[in-house]
């Protein structure tokens, strides 16, 4: 039997360990366990995604809550080595790209416990971004590096990170999208809100790039609000979003606003709200993924993504804040299609699993 641990932390990272959960447990050599660290903890953002998913309770809650990144990086560390020193599991698996995700990789690295990351190699090669310092960390120092893409191994190939410890195993999130998409489309959001198909877009922000700095968001709502006379917008607004509209005085402004304004959704209502859109316009990386994935146009304002595919291949454009409402109206013309993009099937959480077994055959110790 081996002991293998999923660490999860905030929103995003709960998508990527439903899939990986399912598939260990159906494995006679493992036994599986979730630690959550607790970085997010409002139900909205946490619980009913496990809900949702039908995810056991953490095994183990660390109850780390909000912080500065120092406080959330060294409260991880301190108490997952002093959970890992009891528990001591044959391998752990981080996903992503949050504070927990390095901090959970070097407590376990240093202890002498194999470490794996899903969603290795990606790259935006934006230093100011703390997901990216947090991807350049954690990609050095675990033992298997699973990448969704094959940009993402070349940049660890140009990482010096050696290829044995490189394996491209897929995107995770389509396995959850394509886990639960009988549920999805069945999903009554469009009903209950009133909503029709096709006749709405999607807008989520949460990037601290975009809403911690007043002038950059009262740009971005000022473009927001000329989208919105072009096509009628769903608002699921982050808590730092909110807290941020709040304090810069603009929350006002949205409430009044013709836009549809309501709290982070779960899973399969914000899945069913996309799929139906006519377009999405967000900062999230995930995002920029699925809609590539189910061929629905996305803006991101960003000045550069680590998940270049969705543009090469996907629906995805990068937009500066002021060409919003133009981008949006060029988005509107064009007809696009659902990304193939290799690799990107639904089966990535089959691969980690043969990808563990043949790491534990061959000795299962650091690479
Ligand atoms: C974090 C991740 C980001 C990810 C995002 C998804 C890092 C560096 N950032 O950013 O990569 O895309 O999650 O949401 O790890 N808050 C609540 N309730 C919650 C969670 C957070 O009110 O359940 C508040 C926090 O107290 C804080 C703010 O929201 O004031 C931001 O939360 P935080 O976890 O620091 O970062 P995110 O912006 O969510």
């Amino acid at each position: 039997m081996k002991t293998i641990e999923l660490v999860a932390a905030a929103r995003p990272n709960f998508m990527k360990i439903a899939p990986l959960w399912f598939a260990f447990a159906k494995e006679p050599w493992a036994k599986v366990r979730i630690v959550h660290t607790g970085q997010h903890y409002d139900f909205d953002m946490s619980d009913v995604f496990f809900q949702e998913f039908g995810l056991p309770t953490p095994h183990v809650h660390l109850g780390i809550g909000g912080g500065t990144h120092g406080q959330q990086t060294g409260r991880v560390l301190e108490a997952f080595e002093a959970h890992l020193l009891e528990s001591r599991p044959d391998l752990v698996i981080v996903v992503g790209d949050v504070n927990a995700t390095p901090a959970a990789a070097l407590a376990a690295v240093k202890l002498g416990i194999p470490v794996a990351h899903l969603e290795a190699g990606l790259r935006s090669f934006d230093r100011t971004m703390p997901e990216e310092i947090n991807r350049i960390i954690t990609d050095d120092i675990c033992d298997l590096l699973w990448t969704p893409s094959e940009d993402a191994d070349a940049h660890l190939l140009r990482q010096s990170i050696p290829p044995k410890r490189i394996e491209r195993v897929g995107n995770i999130m389509i396995d959850t999208l394509v886990m639960l998409q009988g549920r999805i489309g069945g999903n009554p959001v469009l009903a209950d809100w009133g909503l029709q198909e096709k006749s709405y877009g999607v807008v989520t922000l949460h990037r601290p790039s975009n809403v911690d700095a007043p002038e950059q968001m009262e740009l971005i709502v000022d473009q927001l609000l000329q989208c919105a006379k072009q096509l009628p917008l769903v608002f699921p607004v982050h808590p730092r979003t909110r807290a941020n509209l709040e304090k810069f005085g603009m929350w006002e402004t949205l409430q009044n606003s013709p836009f549809t304004i309501v709290g982070p959704q779960p899973y399969l209502a914000f899945m069913r709200l996309v799929t139906a859109s006519r377009a999405v316009i967000t900062d999230s990386g995930g995002v920029q993924e699925e809609t590539s994935y189910v061929g629905i146009p996305c803006l991101t304002l960003r000045e550069n993504t680590e998940r270049p595919v969705t543009i090469t291949h996907g629906t995805n454009r990068l937009v500066k804040p002021e060409q919003l409402a133009t981008c949006l109206c060029e988005a509107l013309e064009k007809n696009v299609s659902p990304a193939n993009i290799p690799l990107w099937d639904g089966k990535t959480a089959g691969r980690v699993v043969k990808s563990v077994e043949r790491f534990f055959m061959q000795g299962g110790g650091h690479a």
